[in-house]
């Protein structure tokens, strides 16, 4: 009998520098009470100078590669969902490529979708495989911190920067279930790069140039709800799954509360819902690959679990995924 399509091995990669709220209390008019209250945020990670998404993801995929017990030449696809790239081009899934010295041995992209990066580059990856066969790379990565408006309380406390990657392939280790992706356009959340205009002689020059990520925080707040709840009802419904089958949650780390109002909506208890948030913020598209790994590594999520991981953010853009952990 074949295998089924699941995760073979699980990587993430923080950056030692270390940005607390006391840090932002000295660069915004801000507080650690107010951040710990509203958001469930102590501290969050910044990449150095050598550091970005490519070198990020490197670090994951090359954890991920480890914990999977495969060689880098039986994968055929890597894919990456990111939102913060350094360069327009190439690919940062290229640069990984290189990284792990796998040039010409798979075909590498990027894609974006906001926090929801990850579970798209699943779905993407998994069904690649599915049809072709090996095994894929995906990977999570986002350098949130320079984008930010560091003069912008409502939005620079929120973000850190970070990387997770898996390996999926034909395994006995765990299966993919299901899983589904949406959108929808909302202008709550955007970052309007202003450098294309500045560079093009048909283009006015935009005054004052604004390359800052903006959010209607309590806009996008009801969004991220909304979108927890379909997510569940969507997913469990395509698993055939009741709320009660659920072990455990991992939800997009954007803010505590969210995560309470995730777990209340499932009927969970909070020690079944994976919190890092409080150590990393929201770090994007890396943010379920990176809880994956730490509930894996912390031995929360055991054999037999049945698992929901559910993300959403830009676009906008919200999807899930349902997969069994076997060994
Ligand atoms: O991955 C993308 C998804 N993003 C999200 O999921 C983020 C969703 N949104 C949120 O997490 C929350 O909306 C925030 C944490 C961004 C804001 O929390 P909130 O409870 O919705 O606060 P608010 O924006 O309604 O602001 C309440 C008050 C305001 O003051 P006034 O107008 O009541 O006097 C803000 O100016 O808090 C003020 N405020 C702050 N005060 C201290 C906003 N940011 C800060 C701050 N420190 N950093």
């Amino acid at each position: 009998m074949s295998l089924a399509i699941g995760i073979l091995g699980t990587g993430a990669y923080l950056p030692e520098r270390v940005l607390t709220n006391a840090d932002l209390e000295k660069l915004v008019d801000t507080s650690d009470q107010w951040i710990r209250e509203r958001t469930g945020i102590r501290e969050r990670r910044v990449a150095g100078p050598d550091e970005d998404v490519a070198t990020m993801g490197i670090a994951a995929c090359r954890q991920a590669l480890a914990h999977a017990g495969i060689d880098g030449s039986e994968l055929r696809y890597l894919v990456v969902g990111s939102n913060t790239s350094n360069y327009m081009y190439p690919a940062i899934a290229i640069r990984i490529q290189h990284g792990l010295g796998l040039d010409d041995k798979l075909a590498a992209f990027d894609l974006q979708a906001g926090c929801s990066g990850f579970n798209y580059a699943l779905y993407v990856a998994e069904n690649l495989i599915k049809n072709e066969g090996g095994y894929a790379l995906v990977v999570g990565t986002d350098t949130n911190t320079r984008m930010l408006d560091f003069t912008d309380r409502s939005t620079c406390i929120l973000f850190g920067d970070g990387a997770g990657a898996v390996v999926i392939g034909p395994t006995d280790r765990s299966r993919l279930l299901a899983s589904f992706l949406a959108s929808s356009y909302n202008g709550k959340l955007y970052l309007k790069t202003e450098f294309s205009e500045l560079n093009s002689p048909f283009l006015p020059k935009p005054t004052p140039v604004n390359n800052y990520m903006y959010m209607d925080g309590p806009e996008i707040f009801k969004f991220a709800v909304r979108a927890v709840q379909e997510s569940l009802r969507r997913i469990l419904a395509q698993a055939g799954m009741t709320r009660e089958e659920i072990d455990f949650l991992i939800i997009h780390q954007a803010n505590y509360r969210i995560l309470e109002t995730g777990a209340r909506f499932a009927k969970m208890p909070m020690d079944k819902v994976y919190v890092n948030v409080d150590r990393y913020g929201n770090t994007s598209a890396a943010s379920i690959p990176i809880a994956l790994h730490e509930a894996l590594m912390e031995g929360k999520i055991k054999k037999n679990h049945k698992v929901i991981l559910i993300s959403f953010g830009a676009g906008v853009t919200w999807a899930a995924t349902a997969l069994e952990w076997l060994s």
